[in-house]
């Protein structure tokens, strides 16, 4: 029997598994920060199917097809899902490389962590459009898919005329039935083993680097001014004001809307905290956390390039965000609030935080947020941030070990 060739029969197979994988991971891919890499991924596998559908057209025109087995409807269907095959094909990968061009957020592509890939001139507004048409696309590439499978089984079993051999390499049918299964296998298994991964749990892939008492923050919390000097109210009490080391493994989130993209998320890797704060007293406390703004990640080193930049934090001139609190107050059980100042990107403004204390003594769980106005400190500008909600919402968690000081 007449074969399709070698090369034809090689792009078949190698766009057949790059597809498989490719429709698993676009459903599975988690949408937050943990699927940053895997969004990476993507986008490098699309556009390698995108170039191997290229080089496979090309071919086919050099290298025409094998004649049909069938005719009538059977010929005329199976022509129509490899006509639809090429299309989609073709513009699946083309309108996920708008959909990225188009983001509110340009994020860089760097295909396999190496290659480049420009963004294409197109206007934002195509954004939403080319979303849907993407989605469409690929429901579209799983309906082609179950006819294609559908047909090929249908050939084997009632027909038995032994087409698959005409696509599978040196004719073997084994061979070819091996090939099959193993794209649908490695179709479901990526799905199962992405998607199911990380069940809605926390990102695990975001390597945050441990909040350990580093020797600034002692010697922050070692020269902080005794609170008696410091605080109005310590006239009432001259009892020393515990001073609290942050253990290792605290977490300091950022979490904003992003419009119709979803929520972005992130974590600044490394910050520390000089904290003098009597539960009992609050009204003593002296609080200075200070952060270092190039470790702010969001999970994809080429995005957290742009956070480091000058729209958003622009670290090279203002490494580090400051707030300091003089006073915190009780709201209620285990809660406080601290006003004071947030010191970031060369803008100082009052800022609150609030916050909840558990445990007890001189070992304490802290929890707590704030929402920070960015547009007030500057942080996102440019057309880059249009679409970023005006107020980022930042919670930290934390350990706390105090000690006393002599007096
Ligand atoms: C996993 C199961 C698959 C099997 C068993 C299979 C089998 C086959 C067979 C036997 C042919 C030759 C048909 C003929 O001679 O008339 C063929 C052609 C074709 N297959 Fe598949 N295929 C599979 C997956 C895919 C996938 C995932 C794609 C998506 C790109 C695809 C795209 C095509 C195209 C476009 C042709 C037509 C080739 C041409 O004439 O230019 N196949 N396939
Ligand atoms: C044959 C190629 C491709 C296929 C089959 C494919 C398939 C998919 C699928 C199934 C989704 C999930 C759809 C949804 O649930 O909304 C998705 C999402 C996505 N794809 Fe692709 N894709 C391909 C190529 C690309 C390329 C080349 C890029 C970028 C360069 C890309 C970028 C994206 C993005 C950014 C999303 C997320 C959309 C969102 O959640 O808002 N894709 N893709």
């Amino acid at each position: 029997m007449t074969r399709y060739s070698l090369g034809a029969i090689v792009l078949h197979w190698l766009i057949a598994f790059a597809l498989a994988f490719e429709l698993a991971l676009g459903f599975a891919m988690p949408r937050g920060v943990e699927g940053f890499a895997l969004f990476q991924l993507h986008k490098s596998v699309g556009i390698s199917i995108l170039a191997l559908t290229i080089l496979r057209l090309g071919w086919r025109l050099a290298h025409p097809r094998p004649a049909p087995l069938e005719s009538g409807w059977a010929h005329r269907m199976a022509h129509a899902v490899h006509v639809g095959f090429y299309l989609f094909m073709l513009l699946a990968p083309l309108t996920g490389w708008a959909l990225v061009s188009t983001a509110p957020i340009k994020v860089p592509t760097l295909l396999f962590g190496t290659l480049p890939l420009p963004h294409l001139p197109l206007a934002d507004s195509f954004n939403p459009a080319v979303e849907e048409a993407h989605e469409l696309l690929a429901w579209f590439g799983i309906a082609l898919f179950l006819l294609h499978v559908a047909g090929a089984v249908r050939h084997e079993i009632l027909l038995r005329d032994r087409l698959l051999e005409r696509m599978a390499p040196g004719g073997s049918r084994p061979l070819g039935a091996v090939l099959a299964l193993g794209v649908i296998a490695l179709g479901l298994g990526a799905f199962l083993s992405i998607g199911g991964a990380k069940p809605g749990g926390e990102p695990d892939s975001v390597a945050l680097a441990p909040v350990a008492p580093s020797p600034a923050a002692q010697e922050a919390a070692d020269t902080l001014p005794a609170a008696e000097e410091t605080s109005p109210a310590a006239t009432e009490s001259s009892a020393p004001v515990p001073i609290w080391a942050i253990s290792p493994g605290g977490r300091l989130t950022f979490k904003l809307g992003n419009g119709d993209a979803g929520v972005i998320e992130g974590s600044f890797g490394k910050w520390q905290g000089a904290i003098a704060f009597d539960p009992e007293r609050p009204e003593t406390a002296d609080i200075r956390i200070t952060i270092d703004l190039a470790s702010a990640s969001v999970g994809d080193s080429t995005q957290d390039g742009m956070l480091a930049g000058d729209e958003f934090f622009a670290v090279s001139r203002f490494s580090k965000a400051v707030f300091t609190a003089k006073s915190a107050r009780k709201t209620g059980g285990d809660r406080y609030t601290a006003s004071g100042t947030l010191q970031l990107k060369g803008t100082s403004r009052p800022q609150t935080i609030s916050f909840r204390l558990t445990g007890s003594g001189l070992a304490r769980k802290v929890q707590g947020s704030a929402t920070v106005a960015r547009a007030a400190f500057g942080v996102g500008e440019g057309a880059a941030a249009e679409s970023l909600d005006p107020n980022v919402s930042v919670n930290f968690s934390f350990d706390a070990r105090g000690t006393v000081p002599a007096e």
